[in-house]
């Protein structure tokens, strides 16, 4: 490869910036027209969970809502959000008395422009605690308590569709018993039920749910679940709800008896909500499980929805699993397709391309990875991947952080802007549905170590 200036083109200098900046102007009106026609059809997750009356949600982190790919397929797919770690008590009450929502506003506003639902995830829970509580004596751990869900559940009153006021109360295994925690050790049983009273004092329309992990099939800790789920029915407790994690994997698959475990819960008079789906694997084993999950909660009346644990295998917490149903370069996977399927959905590049006259589905994602790096330069390379429809074309804008300069490149067009800082690389020929292509660069660093900035792709 031999190293050369960037190509320029002649026109006069401020008719390039203005003909750049137009058509900036232009990709970004079509990418939003792209996710905004999407959004409404009937080819989407959470379309299609729409259908059978169903939500279908994911968790969301706000750092990443910046992320142009990453929002695109949330506000495309997805009609519920749950905020991942940002409504947790160490986010909202790091120390005592003192309340931060910001992030988990973020969340919230977002989901309420997209007309998207949120679970409040989560109240009172062992984990991301901060140390402070433990700290307290018994009955100022209680008002502790009692102020905590009060004033979070008070900031989001009316925004909530469902609340996960107690997570994780119980042990694993086959004891049955609560997990031992400062709210178990310091307040006893009583405080799940304490936790629940207070919840529906502070916004009665929120539905109050309990939540928790490997009670996913009819076991130990499920059946301890059970009984006091019951027993909160008998006494008048109000609970609403009881959310399902489903953190899958091979030490911990989907039980054959998921289905028949939902019900039984739901026979107890409360809605049942998968919360935390997740499923290890890959390829078509990945997808079947997928499937079953979704087609079991489809067949339980009272299972009112499905939130994945995040959007794309690359942010997710489990992310060398590859759990989710979006890759790191959110294309689908096959676990989409299954979902998919399952809710009765059809996917846009099945058979029937609407092609121009229609309104296009046609979408490419880019992903950014360094490849080389010596004393004084970098090769970046970008990955475009087709979505369900075929293109006859591709464009990514990428922008260097000055005084970094682009000294060479292979494998597309490439056009400038004014400043030399913003090269637009096209394609030099069309893509398959679903298939992948890449094009490459030569950073010249200056000094500057700064990864690009890869904007979102536009296909036509
Ligand atoms: C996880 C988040 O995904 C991580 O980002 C965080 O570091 C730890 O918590 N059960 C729950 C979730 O109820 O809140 C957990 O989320 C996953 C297990």
């Amino acid at each position: 490869m031999t190293e050369h200036v960037p190509r320029r083109t002649a026109e006069p200098r401020r008719l390039r910036r203005t003909v750049v900046l137009a058509l900036t102007g232009a990709l970004a009106a079509a990418g939003l027209a792209v996710s905004a026609g999407a959004a409404q059809a009937a080819d989407s997750l959470g379309s299609a969970a729409t259908a059978k009356g169903r939500y279908f949600g994911t968790a969301v982190a706000s750092g990443h809502l910046g992320e142009t790919d990453y929002a695109a397929t949330l506000d495309r797919e997805f009609n519920a959000v749950t905020p991942e770690n940002e409504m947790k008590w160490d986010a909202t009450e790091s120390s005592r008395g003192n309340f931060t929502f910001g992030a988990a506003d973020q969340i919230v506003s977002h989901a309420k422009a997209k007309g998207m639902k949120v679970r409040g995830h989560t109240l009172v829970w062992y984990s991301q605690l901060p140390g402070w509580v433990g700290g307290l004596g018994a009955s100022d751990l209680q008002n502790a308590m009692d102020n905590h869900i009060t004033q979070v559940m008070q900031h989001y009153k009316g925004q909530i569709y469902a609340w996960d006021v107690v997570n994780e109360a119980f042990q694993d295994g086959g004891s049955g018993a609560r997990r031992s925690s400062p709210f178990q050790d310091k307040l006893g049983d009583g405080y799940i039920e304490h936790a629940f009273r207070t919840a529906h004092s502070v916004d009665p329309a929120a539905k109050l749910c309990y939540n928790d992990y490997n009670t996913d099939g009819v076991n130990a800790k499920s059946n301890a679940v059970y009984a006091m789920v019951k027993d909160f029915k008998q006494r008048g407790v109000p609970i609403d709800c009881v959310g399902f994690q489903s953190h899958f994997n091979s030490q911990s698959p989907v039980p054959g008896d998921y289905q028949a475990n939902l019900q039984r819960f739901a026979d107890l008079g409360v809605d049942v909500q998968i919360t935390e789906l997740d499923i290890e694997g890959s390829g078509s084993a990945q997808a079947t499980n997928y499937g079953n999950v979704v087609k079991a909660c489809l067949a339980v009346s009272r299972c009112t929805g499905m939130t994945v644990w995040g959007v794309t295998d690359k942010y997710s917490w489990r992310s060398s699993g590859t759990p989710l149903l979006f890759d790191g370069n959110y294309g689908k996977k096959p676990a989409y397709d299954a979902v998919l399927a399952a809710l009765g959905g059809s996917s846009s590049g099945g058979g029937t391309d609407p092609g121009d006259g229609g309104g296009s589905t046609k979408s490419c994602t880019a992903t950014y990875t360094e490849t080389q790096r010596w004393g004084d330069r970098f090769n970046g390379q970008v990955t475009i991947r087709a979505g369900s429809s075929a293109l006859s074309g591709w464009k990514v804008p990428v922008t260097v952080h000055s005084p970094q300069k682009v000294s060479t490149t292979w494998s597309g067009n490439p056009s400038w802007d004014a400043g030399g800082n913003v090269m637009t690389m096209a394609s030099t020929g069309g893509l398959a549905a679903g298939a992948t292509t890449s094009f490459g660069f030569t950073v010249m660093a200056n000094g500057t170590w700064t990864a690009p900035a890869v904007g979102a792709c536009t296909a036509s």
